[in-house]
């Protein structure tokens, strides 16, 4: 264990930057190892060569899982941590120290370009996954780096956007899965964001990096910045940015030898950074050596596994699905033999292999199918050509199976969806298509949320997302039903994009965006404005049915709550369901959305079989944050738990009576009469009072004072003294 007593002023402000764009720096003097860092976070992309960080430069070929859009649609954090395990491992074998990933951010808008890397539009989703996916890869004696915090919803203006939000959508919403990984999962590092939250730079603000992460949440790791997110290094290191990233060519290390000498940055603060940047390095290092070579086929039948439990099944009318191995099939689309299976910038992998779905498709179906492209993927060709070719192939057979998607370039890190329709040549074609035969099939691939103009017409569709190299025999595996299909989805598909909640504040301007839809993101918002949708949040269908029980809630010893219900799979064949638990109170004082995700498990049941699903919900999970007393509040109350198929699909409802946590709201003059009467030693004290006026008070005049200050009112109901009187009580230590 390095004593960084021993290091100089200027080593110090050395370790704490990176050498170049993928290492630390080494003392060598002290025996301190350089550590590499890499991207992440659905693969290994280890850059071979000069480096770049946009995905330019080629890096090593590793197994490219399904991104977070797709892996997040399992709903299944066993299955994410098996991913975590192999991200691990192949990190591991390439001497890599920490893989730059998972990312958290809420998807707040469908547009969001980056949307494919982040799991949900709820945290207790993105929480649960990321935090099996970090348990995973630690588990192989490498860091994660949980990311990017924080409020970073959008990539318009990454840079220097301040997220303008309210404190409880910022907890409730935005900090709470960072908060569930970081305490679940102990990531070994977290990578601060690159815009403002709420005017302060993510990478300087004492708030977030020290009060929020470190004080509260007890986070003990190393904080890095997101490469480029510095703004000013001294101002960092203060506010507890441990290492920056990339290197800054020595410019911003000596700028802290500077501070340090001219007294405007303690040293303490930067032995603390230093200190664990060390503790990162040795942790590294108790690793041992790793062995390869890559067992390439183990993690690409793992990627097919995985790929396979992503795919969502959207709708599949008069069980259109699963195709018969006989059947005279129609493949149409370029994206079967040109598969999206990965986002663009810094996650792109270099995969080990891709398979295609319509290499896959021939080698399951007993008759040869047929291609057409229908369009393609760079507006060559001629369009109407290629249309109307699909249109005769598919109007010759049995089935036609489209496959249609987001063009890459419309998708990436580093930019914002303009809007969130597929090409008009793809809608046009599947318009002709299943005009021509209506027994159609549409598979999607998108990273983002598309609106879906002909989901009335076409009886079946799997949104596949973005399902990594395996993604296209994972395909044929639900398209035959040899997996039945059991991904639900982690964000709502609207009709339109002008009905998403932020839409109008996204993605704002002049260097901020507004979160002005509040705690109502995504379902949340769908919900209470009671707006129809496409597809809602958690839905996803099976080749089986599944019927629930009458579910059952109790409160444990510790506080938890646990939700029990049976779930009989009614259909023919095995299958998953990923059972939902929803609470909500009806009776709150404070802005509830009308349901919110709280807990989930993926039962496994076999044809016929009755299964228990056993869900807990944390207490912790149940609170607001009460933004006049700055912390968690669980309220007292009977809460409603709705437990279902999908956000709006609730097959049983229970409810639990829990008793809340005290909150002592400090009372002044500017107090109102509602609060002080809510108040428990005042409230009583004030009551009594009134009840001793002459005549009392009635009810409707006490309705109307209620918001009144005390302090305004002098005479009437009582006099000003005896409020003051009332006011002084509570205040004093022991308050009798
Ligand atoms: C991205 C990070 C990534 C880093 C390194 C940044 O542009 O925002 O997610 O880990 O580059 O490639």
């Amino acid at each position: 264990m390095t004593d960084i007593s021993e290091l100089t002023l200027e080593e110090k402000a050395s370790l704490t930057s990176g050498a170049d764009f993928w290492t630390t720096k080494s003392v060598e003097r002290l025996g301190i190892p350089a550590i590499m860092l890499t991207d992440g976070p659905h693969g290994l992309r280890k850059q071979a060569g000069d480096s770049d960080h946009l995905g330019l430069a080629a890096s090593v070929p590793a197994t490219c899982f399904p991104p977070a859009v797709g892996l997040g649609s399992s709903w299944d954090a066993d299955l994410a941590e098996r991913v975590g395990v192999a991200l691990g491992v192949e990190s591991a074998i390439e001497d890599v120290a920490v893989i730059l990933g998972p990312g958290v951010n809420i998807k707040r808008s469908p547009l969001c370009g980056r949307n494919f890397e982040y799991f949900s539009e709820d945290p207790v989703v993105s929480g649960t996954m990321a935090a099996a996916l970090v348990r995973g890869i630690q588990s192989q004696g490498v860091g994660a780096s949980l990311k990017h915090f924080a409020a970073n919803n959008q990539e318009t203006d990454r840079l220097r956007v301040s997220s303008d939000v309210d404190p409880r959508p910022l907890r409730e919403i935005y900090l709470r899965a960072f908060q569930r990984v970081v305490r679940d999962a102990s990531p070994w590092t977290i990578m601060c964001s690159y815009n403002r939250v709420n005017g302060v730079y993510a990478s300087e603000d004492p708030w977030l990096l020290t009060s929020v992460l470190r004080d509260e949440w007890g986070f003990d790791g190393l904080v890095m910045s997101d490469w480029g997110a510095v703004n000013d290094r001294v101002a960092g290191v203060a506010a507890g940015l441990d290492l920056e990233m990339p290197s800054s060519g020595g410019r911003t290390d000596a700028q802290l030898v500077a501070a340090v000498r001219d007294g405007s940055l303690d040293e303490r603060a930067l032995d603390a950074v230093t200190q664990r940047v060390v503790d990162l390095v040795s942790k590294v290092g108790d690793r041992g050596a790793q062995s390869g070579p890559l067992d390439v086929e183990a993690h690409h039948a793992l990627a097919r596994e995985v790929a396979g439990r992503c795919l969502v099944l959207l709708k599949n009318d008069s069980e259109l699905l699963p195709l018969a191995r006989e059947a005279r099939i129609a493949v149409i689309g370029e994206f079967a033999r040109t598969p999206r299976y990965q986002g663009a910038g810094s996650s792109q992998i270099n995969p080990t292999r891709v398979d295609t779905s319509w290499d896959a498709i021939r080698t399951e179906a007993s008759i040869e199918p047929v291609f057409a492209a229908g369009f393609t993927l760079d507006d060559s060709g001629n369009t109407d050509a290629l249309r109307e070719e699909a249109v005769a192939a598919a109007a010759d057979a049995e089935v036609a199976v489209v496959f249609l998607g987001v063009p890459a370039e419309e998708e990436s890190e580093g930019f914002d969806r303009q809007h969130m329709d597929l090409p008009a040549d793809q809608l046009r074609l599947v318009t002709e298509i299943v005009a021509a035969n209506s027994r159609t099939i549409v598979v999607l691939s998108n990273g983002g949320a598309v609106t879906l103009p002909f989901a009335d017409s076409v009886p079946a569709i799997l949104e596949g997302w973005l399902l990594g190299q395996a993604g296209g025999t994972a395909t044929a595996d639900v398209l035959f039903g040899a997996v039945n299909p059991s991904g639900k989805l982690t964000e709502t598909i609207p009709l339109r994009l002008e009905d998403a909640p932020s839409f109008g504040n996204f993605p704002g301007e002049h260097g901020h965006v507004r979160y002005g839809e509040g705690l109502l993101v995504g379902y949340r918002g769908y919900d209470s404005a009671d707006r129809a949708v496409a597809f809602p949040f958690g839905h996803g269908m099976s080749y089986t049915s599944f019927e629930y029980g009458d579910a059952s809630a109790s409160e444990r010893a510790d506080g938890d709550i646990v939700v029990s219900v049976s779930v009989t799979n009614a259909g023919p064949v095995a299958g998953r369901e990923v059972v939902q638990v929803y609470t909500s109170l009806p009776e709150s004082s404070v802005q509830r959305p009308p349901r919110e995700l709280k807990g989930f498990a993926v039962v496994l049941a076999e044809a016929g079989e009755t299964v228990n699903a056993e869900i807990v919900l944390r207490r912790d999970e149940l609170a607001y944050w009460d933004t006049r007393v700055d912390r968690w509040i669980v309220e007292g109350g009977s809460y409603r738990v709705d437990v279902g198929a999908s956000s709006r699909d609730i097959r049983t409802t229970t409810q639990i009576d829990l008793d809340g946590d005290d909150v002592a709201i400090p009372l002044s003059l500017s107090s109102s009469f509602d609060e002080v009467l809510a108040h428990p030693v005042a409230g009583p004290l004030l009551t009594d009072s009134l009840e001793a006026q002459p005549g009392g008070i009635e009810p409707e005049m006490l309705k109307m004072l209620g918001n009144f200050p005390v302090g305004r009112l002098d005479g009437f109901p009582l006099p000003r003294r005896d409020l003051e009187a009332i006011i002084d009580k509570v205040h004093q230590p022991h308050g009798d």
